[in-house]
């Protein structure tokens, strides 16, 4: 999905620039109107149309839910349930196994607390929001055993600092 995001803009980007190009080329040739004005004076209005119905057809592609936000595959995944509270996680598992489906649900039982999953480089590889009164969700698939750790990404008081989870990644 985010390459074809990617590969979308570049495109667009492309597109841009190319109708940039005509405009100026044909701006700078004759200040009468010649034959690149009649050829873009008969393209404009189903141009126009063109990228209404594109636009139309991006927007409505892109309401869909976020692709980190879907299960990866049909594979029912393996729930761990995250709580948030000043200043430590409290999770129902220690450990997953790498290559399954996994789908944090995170909350909070005071304020709100930000569920960043990092590798062991410290690489930031997810979040999630844990927010009092609901159960946020993200999926996650390992790829690499090892260990885990979670940090608060949102300033929650005095420990901020101190929430840190750990979560081990064991071998399929
Ligand atoms: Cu919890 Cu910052």
């Amino acid at each position: 999905m985010h390459d074809t995001v990617l590969w979308v803009s570049v495109a667009l980007l492309l597109l841009l620039i190319a109708i940039f190009g005509v405009v100026i080329r044909a701006s700078t040739r004759s200040t009468t109107p010649g034959a690149a004005q009649a050829v873009i004076g008969k393209a404009r209005t189903p141009l126009l149309w063109g990228l209404l119905i594109f636009g139309a057809i991006v927007v409505y592609g892109t309401m869909t839910p976020w692709p980190h936000a879907a299960p990866a595959g049909n594979e029912k995944p393996i729930v761990v349930s995250v709580t948030g509270a000043q200043w430590s996680w409290q999770a129902n598992r220690k450990d997953v196994p790498a290559g399954k489906p996994i789908v944090f649900a995170v909350t909070s039982t005071d304020v709100n607390h930000g569920m960043g999953l990092y590798d062991s480089d410290y690489r930031l590889l997810t979040q999630v929001q844990g927010m009092p009164g609901y159960v946020n969700r993200v999926h996650y698939t390992f790829r690499k055993p090892g260990t885990y750790r979670l940090l608060c990404l949102e300033y929650c008081g005095l420990s901020h600092h101190e929430m840190i989870g750990e979560l081990k990644v064991t071998a399929k």
